[in-house]
C-alpha cells in the first residue's frame, strides 16, 4: 500500500512543504512540493499566527497540486533560540543479570529526570552511549550480560507556549503536526553521511532568523544549539549600511554580497539605487563585503564558540557542512574555512530520491529531512539505525497539547 508522507518547514523567510512516498525499497521520494514566503515568524518562532497560517495552508495546498493527493497530517520543524540542548547521564541496576528492554527504558528515564522546567517539553532524547558494567561504547545493550548499565543521553527542549502556537498554525492550516522535529536534525539527515557522523562532523545551517548548530562526533549528537542570528541581520547591515530600503538592501545581498572580500576583485562595482528620489549610485562591490564580513566573522565565532562547548571540537575530521539560504553567499566556505580551520562543504538535500532540481539547494535541506524522517523516522540509510531500536525515541506531540485544549 502507498502511505502519504509530508515534511514541512516552516522558517523564519519561507514555508517549505515536501509531499513523498516511501517505495517498495524504503527509500523516500519526493512527489510534490510548495514553497511560499512566509512573514509570521521571528527569529524561528510564530509572532503572527495569521501570516503563518496563511503561508502553511498556500504551500501545502501548492504542494498538494503537484503532488496530486491531500495530506492531513505532517512532520513538522521546530528552531528558535528557545531551544536548548543538554547531555545526560543515568545509571540503573540490571535485573536478572541481562540487560532486557525494560532495563533500557529504565535507564533512559533516570538520565532524563534532569531538571527540565515546568513550561518546557522533551523535544528528543538522543542516546549517545550506553555501559553494562566497565564496558562501555555499547550500541544496543540489549541480552547483554552484566549488574549495571549506565545510559549517556542527548535532550533537546523547547517552550511550551511556543510549540502550542506552532501546533494551532498547523491545525488552522488544516495539518495535523504528527510530531515535531528540531530542524538541524532533520537537516542533518537530509545532508550527512553515517561516516560522517562516526568521524565527527558539526552542521550549521544559517537561515534568515537563526543559525542552527548540531555536532555529531561517534555516530551521536554531541552538541545542539540555536544562535538568534541569521541572513536577515547581513540584510538590515546592509540596509542600514548603504542607507537603502530593506528590499533592496536583500537583493543586494543576495546578487552581489560576499561573506569575505577574499573573493572580490579591486574594481567591481555595484549599482545601488537611491532612497527617497535620490540619484541611483556607484559603489565598490568591496563595500559590501566591509559590511557583511564583520556579521559573518560574529556568526562563525559563535558557532565556532558552540563546538567548543561540545567538547568534541578537536575531533570533528569530518570537519563543518554548511546549510540555509545564508550558505549561498558568495565566500561563505572559504570564511568558514579560516574560521574553523577545517574542511568545509555545503550541506544538500541528497539523501532524498526524487527531489526536484530547484529544490537542490541548501535553504530546502531541512524540508527534505523532515519528509525523511516522516517516511523512516528511525533510518536505515543514513545511519541513525546505529543504536538500534533506541536510536531516536519518539515523542508524543499530543503531550505538547495536552494542557492545552
Ligand atoms: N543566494 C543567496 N545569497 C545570500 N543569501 C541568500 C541567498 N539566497 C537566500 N539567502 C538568504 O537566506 C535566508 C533564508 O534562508 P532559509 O530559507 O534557509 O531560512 P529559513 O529556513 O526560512 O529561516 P530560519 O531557518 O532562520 O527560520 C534569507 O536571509 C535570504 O536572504
Ligand atoms: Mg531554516
Amino acid at each position: 500500500m502507498r502511505s502519504v508522507l509530508a515534511g514541512v518547514d516552516v522558517g523564519t523567510s519561507k514555508v517549505c512543504t515536501l509531499i513523498g512516498e516511501t517505495g517498495p525499497d524504503g527509500a523516500v521520494a519526493v512527489l510534490g512540493y510548495g514553497v511560499v514566503p512566509c512573514t509570521g515568524l521571528r527569529r524561528g518562532v510564530v509572532v503572527n499566527i495569521e501570516a503563518t497560517v496563511e503561508a502553511l495552508r498556500a504551500a501545502t495546498t501548492e504542494a498538494e497540486k503537484a503532488a496530486g493527493m491531500r495530506i492531513s497530517n505532517a512532520v513538522v520543524g521546530v528552531a528558535g533560540a528557545h531551544i536548548r540542548g543538554l547531555n545526560s547521564h543515568g545509571i540503573v541496576a540490571v535485573r536478572g543479570g541481562e540487560v532486557g528492554p525494560r532495563d533500557v527504558e529504565r535507564v533512559i528515564e533516570a538520565a532524563r529526570a534532569v531538571a527540565i522546567p515546568l513550561d518546557r517539553q522533551v523535544l528528543h532524547i538522543l542516546p549517545q552511549q550506553f555501559a553494562v558494567d566497565d564496558q562501555d561504547g555499547v550500541r544496543d545493550p540489549i541480552g547483554m550480560a552484566g549488574v549495571r548499565l549506565e545510559a549517556r543521553i542527548h535532550i533537546v527542549t523547547a517552550a511550551q507556549t511556543y510549540g502550542q502556537n506552532l501546533y494551532k498554525c498547523c491545525e488552522r492550516a488544516g495539518i495535523s503536526a504528527s510530531e515535531f522535529v528540531f530542524e538541524p536534525l532533520a537537516s542533518a539527515d537530509a545532508a550527512i553521511f553515517p561516516e560522517e557522523r562516526e568521524l565527527g562532523v558539526a552542521l550549521i545551517d544559517i537561515g534568515g532568523g537563526t543559525t542552527d548548530i548540531i555536532v555529531f562526533y561517534n555516530g551521536a549528537v554531541m552538541h545542539t544549539a540555536v544562535l538568534p542570528v541569521g541572513g536577515n541581520h547581513l540584510t538590515s547591515d546592509v540596509a542600514a549600511g548603504l542607507r537603502t530600503p530593506l528590499t533592496e538592501a536583500e537583493r543586494l545581498k543576495i546578487n552581489y554580497g560576499v561573506a569575505t572580500n577574499q573573493v572580490v576583485g579591486h574594481d567591481e562595482t555595484v549599482r545601488v539605487p537611491g532612497v527617497g528620489g535620490r540619484e541611483p549610485r556607484e559603489i565598490q562591490r568591496r563595500l559590501l563585503g566591509e559590511i557583511i564580513e564583520p556579521r559573518m566573522e560574529e556568526i562563525f565565532a559563535m558557532a565556532q564558540r558552540e563546538l567548543l562547548r561540545s567538547g568534541v571540537a578537536d575531533c570533528l575530521s569530518s570537519g563543518i557542512v554548511l546549510a540555509g539560504g545564508t550558505s549561498l553567499l558568495e565566500g561563505t566556505q572559504e570564511l568558514a574555512e579560516r574560521i574553523f580551520g577545517m574542511p568545509v562543504r555545503r550541506g544538500l538535500p541528497v539523501n532524498l530520491k526524487g527531489m526536484p532540481e530547484e529544490l537542490m539547494k541548501p535553504m530546502y535541506t531541512t524540508a527534505a529531512g523532515l519528509l525523511l524522517h516522516a517516511g523512516h523516522g528511525r533510518s536505515h540509510a543514513n545511519g541513525l539505525g546505529r543504536f538500534g531500536r533506541w536510536g531516536r525515541l519518539r515523542m508524543r506531540v499530543s503531550d505538547w497539547v495536552r494542557d492545552f485544549f
